[in-house]
């Protein structure tokens, strides 16, 4: 069919304002046309080994043919009809089955949303909800941490703990409390990861005391936090800041944006990974591979009745486009994808190979961290390996080492002084070496730059 929109040249940087991006750009924008496998292909023709997997998302890899096709024919069927006041359609129906059978424990009612933030954001609603039908209005506090992203909501930017991301806008500050960041790298000097990890434990329940359990609904936190720099707690974490919730009737709602959906090598890994069954999991980005845009907020039935004091309990609260027919037929071809490609055990039996890689590059001038888990990971740069010293902000040292990377044919994320890797699980261990061989390049010739400009490197 002729479009006479497809005519135009590409340039965008008069009409589009884009997420994170300057009012006015003095260029236009480099664009990505097409993708296939692991990789895609930007305006110039240059093929990129994708290694973020478009934003954590495209966990499938590229060009499924599988969902366009569901996708093509749920928008033949019924490419929509309002989720609203218990309408249902037939995709969103079979895909809450799924993922209750799938999520961990009782977490069986599923609330579709149009995204990451908007799960987040009811998720923190449903909460309020609660708090005002158990009479207790007051016990609305949230608690979340330093390094966290939860969204782009004023709610979910409230609980978002990447500061530099506030300097110009508002939020929430009465009823959100952020606690210290949970990265070991940055733990002090001479402290063991254990005594590190009871410490961080032990703030979560002075903020709860400080704050009275009467007053905190809730503790949010990704179980890896990843675009505030990869963070992985320390082993045992988890477990430890679930049973301090239990003890003080404080909700926990993991957010698991990034890590479900085969990253960590399970469709949820709440429950898998870190041994905890929260009352609420969020997710979304690897929920379709992408493909379309889908949220979702998994709450136990216990949260449900608790907040059903009368039986006549009403969540109002939506999206017009939750539930999207279109989007909950691509999230089941996904599904149905990673199940019979095995790409949960994929993920599980190549992660040792591809954190193995990856430490190599510790021998490497700037290479002050390397951690991650499953098919997530992050570098972290600094001026001195010794002394973990890091590089002046105003070096971008993340963005000089994605700029090097994108020369040599590789995407990877810059997160101020670190870089964020999570390739498609489709990745195969080759893959992983060519991933891993440009980083190495790119990052020496950082280093080199970094030299020839006077900046001197481990002292
Ligand atoms: C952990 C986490 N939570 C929430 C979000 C927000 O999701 P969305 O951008 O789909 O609204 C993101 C997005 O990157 C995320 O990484």
């Amino acid at each position: 069919m002729h479009n006479r929109f497809l005519n135009t040249t590409l340039s965008d940087r008069q009409n589009v304002l884009h997420p994170w991006g300057r009012l006015h750009p003095a260029e236009d924008s480099s664009f990505m046309l097409e993708g296939d496998g692991i990789h895609v292909v930007d305006g110039q023709g240059q093929a990129l080994l994708d290694g973020i997997a478009g934003l954590w998302c495209v966990n499938v890899g590229y060009r499924r043919r599988e969902i366009a096709e569901a996708m093509a024919a749920q928008a033949m069927k019924l490419p929509f009809y309002t989720a609203f006041m218990e309408s249902g359609n037939e995709p969103s129906t079979r895909l809450a089955m799924a993922l209750a059978a799938a999520a961990p424990g009782d977490l069986n009612r599923l609330f579709f949303t149009t995204g990451g933030s908007t799960a987040n954001d009811s998720a923190i609603r449903f909460l309020h909800l609660l708090a005002n039908n158990t009479g207790r209005p007051q016990k609305k506090h949230l608690i979340t941490r330093a390094d966290a992203y939860h969204g782009s909501t004023f709610l979910t930017a409230s609980c978002s703990g990447k500061f530099s991301d506030r300097a110009d806008l508002d939020v929430l500050e009465t009823q959100v409390h952020h606690l210290g960041a949970v990265n070991p790298y940055r733990r002090p000097e001479g402290m063991s990861m254990e005594a590190f990890r009871d410490a961080k434990v032990a703030e979560l329940e002075a903020k709860i005391v400080e704050l009275g359990p009467e007053n905190v609904a809730g503790f949010i936190a990704e179980p890896i936090l990843a675009s505030g720099g990869v963070v992985v707690p320390p082993a045992g974490y988890h477990r430890g800041t679930f049973d301090v919730c239990r003890k003080y009737g404080v909700r926990y709602i993991s957010d698991e944006v990034v890590t479900g959906f085969g990253r960590l090598g399970h469709l949820f890994a709440s429950e898998a990974v870190f041994g905890i069954t929260p009352d609420i999991i969020t997710c979304a980005k690897g929920l379709t591979s992408g493909y379309v845009p889908l949220g979702a907020m998994v709450l136990s039935d216990a949260l449900c009745a608790a907040t059903d004091v009368d039986g006549k309990a009403v969540f109002s609260h939506g999206f017009t486009y939750a539930a999207h027919p279109v989007a909950c037929a691509a999230a089941l071809a996904n599904l149905e994808i990673l199940a019979t490609e095995q790409l949960y055990a994929h993920v599980r039996e190549l992660s040792p190979y591809f954190l193995e890689r990856l430490e190599s590059l510790r021998a490497l001038p700037l290479v002050g961290d390397v951690r991650g888990m499953g098919l997530l990971a992050g570098v972290e740069f600094v001026q001195n390996r010794h002394t973990r010293q890091a590089l002046s902000a105003e070096l971008a040292i993340g963005k000089r080492v994605a700029a090097e990377c994108r020369q040599r044919g590789l995407i990877v994320r810059p997160l101020g002084s670190i870089v964020g890797i999570s390739p498609p699980l489709i990745i195969t261990r080759e893959q992983v070496d060519v991933l891993v061989g440009i980083l190495a390049e790119a990052i020496r010739a950082a280093a080199d730059a970094l030299t020839r400009d006077g900046i001197a490197l481990d002292g």
